[in-house]
């Protein structure tokens, strides 16, 4: 291997970006990647309550910061400010998504395009704006959250499925572009959680989900946020979809 190629080190206190912090997840994985010594910086889209409250449990630096990720221009303003306010991001995690579910025949085009662009252009975005300074320094994280509906079939999910199937397809493509420069790119699949975007499922949707699984319970958000240390310390994990879901992926 060529000089050039030796991956760099790790930063003392990495800058994480968690996009849709001020949701279910997003808050357990800012609240781990600070007790893991990063500088957070919050991101909320619309629920700025949620992020300040997360960002007052913090220990270390941290700032929230707001903006559609399906925006190119809302993401270059949000890396901006935590550019000049804690330094350029070090681990991004793409978690902010939405769902908008419906049988095909009845599903407006408006939402699909939505979910998409939300979910997967999103992930391009703050990617794309994170990727140069990260090959530069040659020591970078990027976590997409994905989830098991990016593989297995449920009706109605078309979006959401194809949003997921396509960020596991650019975390793999990725992952091979950048693993020479010490940039890793992995996928965390959560399992079923009961939070924002799962709290008005029917009972019997729930019920369903909990008995189809080996583990026949859900996973709470802290479980699946413990996985953030296995992210920032494997250098040699990249192109990889972490499953945390009870199993569901396997059924
Ligand atoms: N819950 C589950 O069972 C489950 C299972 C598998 C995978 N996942 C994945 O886990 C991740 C977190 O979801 P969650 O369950 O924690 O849901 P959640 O509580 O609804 O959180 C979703 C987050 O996404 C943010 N968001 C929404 N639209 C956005 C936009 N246009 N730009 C930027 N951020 C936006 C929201 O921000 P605001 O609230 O500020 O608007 C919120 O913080 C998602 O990627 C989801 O697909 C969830």
């Amino acid at each position: 291997m060529s000089r050039n190629n030796t991956p760099g080190s790790r930063p003392e206190q990495p800058v994480a970006l968690v996009t849709g912090a001020s949701g279910g997840l997003g808050q357990a994985l800012a609240l781990e990647l600070d007790a893991l010594g990063c500088r957070v910086a919050v991101h909320y889209n619309s629920a700025e309550a949620q992020a300040r409250a997360v960002q007052d449990k913090l220990s270390n630096d941290s700032v929230v910061v707001t903006g559609d990720v399906g925006s190119w221009e809302a993401v270059t303003a949000l890396y901006a400010e935590i550019s000049e306010r804690l330094g350029p991001v070090d681990v991004l995690v793409n978690n902010g998504a939405i769902r908008k579910d419906s049988l095909m025949a009845m599903q407006s085009p408006a939402d699909w395009a939505q979910v998409i662009q939300t979910n997967l252009v999103g992930s391009f975005h703050t990617t794309r704006a994170a990727v140069p300074y990260m090959l530069r320094q040659r020591w970078g994280r990027i976590i997409n959250v994905v989830s098991p509906s990016g593989l297995i079939a449920t009706a109605g999910q078309t979006a959401y499925s194809a949003s997921k199937a396509g960020l596991i397809g650019f975390t793999r493509t990725l992952a091979a572009e950048c693993g020479r420069r010490g940039v890793t790119v992995n996928a965390l699949s959560p399992g079923f959680m009961i939070t924002g975007m799962t709290k008005n499922l029917s009972d019997r949707v729930i019920e369903g989900m909990e008995d189809k699984a080996p583990i026949p319970r859900f996973v709470t958000v802290e479980e699946v946020a413990r996985s953030a240390a296995l992210f920032l310390d494997q250098d040699c994990m990249t192109g990889q979809v972490i499953s945390i879901d009870s199993g569901v992926s396997i059924t």
